[in-house]
């Protein structure tokens, strides 16, 4: 049988563990101060009524009030939408609008934060999230003294048409932060209000995604994933209505609203959109910025310097989205506006990662034609690649155009070296060997034919010694792989690895590959089960689960005793097979 990596890339032609101190989000019940459920509008500069606090070993500061925003490089540089009023149209020769968070209506409540965003980006103290004063930034309800809000214009391909001005429909840009670090980082909220760019939206966000949004930047954080990160979540009682399976069944549901950083949020369609509107100064201008500030290796004075952007770009989104198949994850709605120019994971929609091995797999159930399902992934890369090469257009020169085109094409052997490096890895395997790409295409059609868990087995393939592997001797805890073991091709591939492992040389012992192979192959990542279990919950005003995922997740390479009784890694529950990814968000 020929099996090529064309098996798994099938329209293609074809970590590091970061270590963290474990930081509990504290439950709403041991903060004295955000029972306080008052209403919180534009009022609260005064000081908070905590204490405020600075950590003498780590310098946090204990005291938002303490705590200032950058220097905006972005109001500094880019013309700013001359219309203040805040009502949607269209928006021309500006790249942001001034726009201020809408504030909640009903009592906000902080239910989770994540600590090491809080303490290790933004250089702030536990205590601060005690304060009203805390509560009301990250809900949208204040905001700082030196923040001037704004929304991004930006267009974008959706679902592989052109959709004109799409831009933050209910997010608000409230700043930059340096930390003590020296990262710029910029605080967003998502679900603060409507914005010039809201078009027919409501400029909210639901509690069920907001609650997979913080939980999964901060997974895909942990799974050591280019993403924006999370670091609060707040809810209100305030009314939304949403039609979540679009069937013609609105109900109402809880307002929240979640902070999020990332060095940068412009995206393919921050581009796109000056390109199709015909600002080209405009859009040289953005270009200028994002290599400046995001693509050190590129001399800004080099007259190729949009070419080498987009190879840079070419190369990121290649490793990104190889990251991505090697945990499962399906992004879901990898429209060019949700894409990000500096290749981070951003937008958490209707994402799922796998359960069972099935390549089709379509996070988003209303997308019909499967376009962004699990599989595709890869190819939609190169869509989007060519996309923001059409953007790019106007700023090349004939030879660069033609030039343009080869870095593209360069995009396949990009992801498929990071892919198989990637996959060689999670198979504990050393060097570069002409059988591997046989051997992990093999496996993977052992693992559709046979539906079994991705995660785990990779997860539980490390328990093997060489021997059991030779003797295919398979205990039976080892669930994932027992499934894989009835496979008429199981013998041959084990035979297969195991005298592939033989050529990882004699020093390697069972024990180092496996704690290598622990090391990239997660034991708990966000299954779609695990996310609705703690939405149901917090539904019902319970966050504990939320805050129990986030610890969990902090930490996917460790077994965990709570995660293990709570059997996040054990097959998937019966209910979680009747569960259907909310669309609407
Ligand atoms: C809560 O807010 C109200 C109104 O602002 C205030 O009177 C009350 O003292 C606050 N309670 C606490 C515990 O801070
Ligand atoms: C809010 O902050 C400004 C500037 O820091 C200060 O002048 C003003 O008095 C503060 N307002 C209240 C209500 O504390
Ligand atoms: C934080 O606040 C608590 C009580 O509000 C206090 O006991 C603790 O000492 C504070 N932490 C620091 C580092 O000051
Ligand atoms: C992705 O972009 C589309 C527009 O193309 C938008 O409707 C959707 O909300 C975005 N997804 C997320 C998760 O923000
Ligand atoms: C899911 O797919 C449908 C159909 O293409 C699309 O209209 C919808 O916007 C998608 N959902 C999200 C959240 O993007």
């Amino acid at each position: 049988m020929a099996l090529s990596l064309s098996y798994f890339l099938p329209k293609l032609a074809v970590c590091l563990m970061i270590l963290i101190i474990l930081c509990i989000a504290r439950t709403d019940s041991e903060h004295s101060c955000d029972d306080n459920e008052s209403r919180l509008k534009y009022t609260l500069n005064e000081s908070s009524h905590c204490r405020s606090v600075t950590d003498s070993d780590k310098h946090l500061i204990g005291s938002l009030e303490d705590w200032s925003f950058a220097n905006s490089l972005l109001l500094d540089t880019f013309p700013i939408d001359k219309e203040k009023k805040n009502y949607v149209r269209e928006v021309k020769d500006a790249i942001f609008s001034v726009v201020l968070p809408t504030p909640l209506q009903t009592p906000v409540k902080l239910v989770a934060v994540a600590h090491p965003v809080l303490e290790d980006i933004l250089d702030l103290h536990p205590n601060v999230t005690k304060s009203e004063y805390f509560l009301a930034f990250v809900s949208g309800n204040t905001i700082l003294a030196d923040s001037t809000p704004l929304s991004h214009r930006y267009g974008g391909h959706q679902f592989g048409d052109w959709a004109n001005q799409l831009g933050d429909g209910r997010a608000h840009l409230l700043g930059e932060y340096v930390n003590r670090k020296g990262e710029r980082w910029e605080l967003q909220l998502k679900g603060s209000g409507l914005t010039p760019y809201s078009r027919r939206g409501d400029g909210k966000a639901v509690l069920r995604s907001s609650v997979r949004e913080f939980l999964c930047s901060e997974a895909m954080f942990y799974l050591g994933i280019p993403t924006s990160r999370a670091v609060s979540l707040v809810v209100s009682n305030d009314p939304v209505w949403r039609d979540q399976f679009y069937d013609g069944h609105p109900k109402i549901e809880r307002a929240a609203v979640v902070l999020r950083l990332a060095r940068s949020w412009f995206r393919i369609g921050s581009l796109e959109i000056l390109a199709h509107k015909k600002e080209t100064s405009l859009l040289r201008k953005v270009t200028d910025f994002v290599i400046e500030q995001y693509f050190p290796t590129i001399d800004p004075t080099d007259k190729n310097k949009y070419l080498a952007l987009f190879s840079e770009i070419i190369s990121q989104t290649a490793d990104l989205i190889a990251r991505w198949m090697a945990v499962g994850f399906a992004h879901g709605v990898m429209n060019t506006d949700n894409f990000s120019l500096l290749s981070i994971t951003i937008d958490y929609g209707p994402f799922g990662f796998l359960d069972k091995y099935v390549p089709s797999f379509i996070p988003n159930t209303s997308d019909d034609e499967g376009r962004y399902s699990y599989q595709n992934q890869p190819d939609i890369g190169i869509f989007n690649m060519n996309q923001l090469r059409a953007a790019l257009w106007s700023l090349m020169d004939r030879e660069q155009k033609r030039q343009s085109e080869v870095v593209l094409r360069g995009y396949v052997d990009i992801y498929k070296r990071r892919f198989m490096e990637l996959f060689r890895a999670k198979l504990g395997l050393f060097g570069l060997s002409e059988q591997d790409e046989y051997i992990v295409a093999l496996l993977l059609k052992i693992m559709e034919d046979t539906k079994a868990d991705f995660t785990m087995t990779f997860r539980q393939m490390a328990d093997l010694n060489l021997r059991d592997i030779e003797n295919d001797d398979i205990a039976d805890e080892l669930w994932a792989l027992k499934d894989l073991h009835a496979h008429e091709q199981w013998q041959e591939w084990s035979q297969r690895y195991a005298d592939r492992i033989h050529e990882n040389g004699d020093e390697d012992t069972d024990q180092h590959r496996r704690d290598r192979m622990n090391a990239v192959n997660p034991r708990y990542i966000l299954r779609n089960w695990m996310a609705e279990s703690a939405i149901r919950k917090a539904e019902k005003d319970d966050f504990s689960e939320v805050r129990t995922l986030l610890q969990i997740l902090q930490n996917p390479f460790e077994k965990q005793e709570i995660a293990e009784i709570s059997g996040y890694a054990g097959t998937p529950p019966d209910w979680a097979k009747k569960i259907r990814v909310s669309c609407s968000s």
